[in-house]
C-alpha cells in the first residue's frame, strides 16, 4: 500500500467540503495523482446506500450497518485499488464519522463499531485526518443559510454536541493522525491551516 489516505471530518456545516478541492489542487501541483471521494458514497452501490441513510427512516443499528456496507464497497472498488496504484485519496468523511455520528450522536456501543470496523477495513486507517471543528450553534446557522436538512442535519444542538465530543475523543486516541482545524475562522485562515498541515508532513 504505497498511496496516501487523507480524510476530512467535522459536524454538518463545519465547512470542510469547500476545502477539499483546494487541497486536491495543492497536492496535484506537488505531483500527486489525487482521487477525491466521499462517504457514505463513492461507488454506484454506496451512493444508493447514501441516499437511504440520509433520507429513509431507520433505527441506529440499521443505519450503522448500511454505512459500513457502503464503506466496504467503497474500499474494495475504489479506495484500496487507488492506494495500491500509489495515488493520494482525499475522502470527505470516513470511519471517524461513524464513531462520531452513530457512536456519539446515536449512542451506539463503541465495541460494536470496533468489531464492524475490523471486519470491513481490516486495519486501514487514514494517514492524516483533518477535523474541521466548530461550535454546533455556528454550524447550525451556516446550514440554515445553505440547504434543506437531511436526517442528520435535522438533529438538535445536543446531538451535534455529542458528535463533536466524539470527534474530540477520536483525536485524543490518535493524536498523531489528527489535525484539528478551527473552522470558526475566516475561510482564508482555515485554508492556510489546511496548507500548513500538509507542509508539516512535507506534502
Ligand atoms: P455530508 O458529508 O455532510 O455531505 P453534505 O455536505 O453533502 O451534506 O453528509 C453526510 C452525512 O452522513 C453527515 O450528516 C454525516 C453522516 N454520516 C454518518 O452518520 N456516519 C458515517 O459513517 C458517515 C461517513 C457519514
Amino acid at each position: 500500500m504505497s498511496g496516501r489516505f487523507i480524510t476530512f471530518e467535522g459536524i454538518d456545516g463545519a465547512g470542510k467540503s469547500s476545502h477539499i478541492d483546494a487541497a486536491a489542487d495543492r497536492l496535484r501541483a506537488s505531483g500527486a495523482v489525487v482521487l477525491c471521494t466521499r462517504e457514505p458514497g463513492g461507488t454506484v452501490l454506496a451512493e444508493q446506500l447514501r441516499e437511504l441513510v440520509l433520507n429513509a427512516p431507520m433505527d441506529a443499528l440499521t443505519e450503522t450497518l448500511l454505512v459500513f456496507a457502503a464503506r466496504r464497497d467503497h474500499l474494495q472498488q475504489l479506495i484500496l485499488p487507488a492506494l495500491a496504484r500509489g495515488e493520494t485519496v482525499l475522502c470527505d468523511r470516513y470511519t471517524d464519522a461513524t464513531y462520531a455520528y452513530q457512536g456519539g450522536g446515536r449512542g451506539l456501543d463503541a465495541g460494536l463499531l470496533e468489531s464492524l470496523e475490523l471486519w470491513v477495513q481490516q486495519g486501514l486507517q487514514p494517514d492524516l485526518t483533518l477535523w474541521f471543528d466548530v461550535a454546533p450553534q455556528v454550524a447550525a446557522e451556516r446550514r440554515a443559510a445553505a440547504r434543506s436538512a437531511d436526517r442528520f442535519e435535522q438533529q438538535d444542538l445536543a446531538f451535534f454536541e455529542r458528535v463533536r465530543a466524539a470527534y474530540g475523543a477520536r483525536m485524543a486516541a490518535a493524536p498523531q493522525r489528527f489535525v484539528r482545524i478551527d473552522s470558526s475562522q475566516a475561510r482564508s485562515v482555515v485554508a492556510a491551516d489546511v496548507s500548513a498541515a500538509f507542509e508539516a508532513r512535507g506534502w
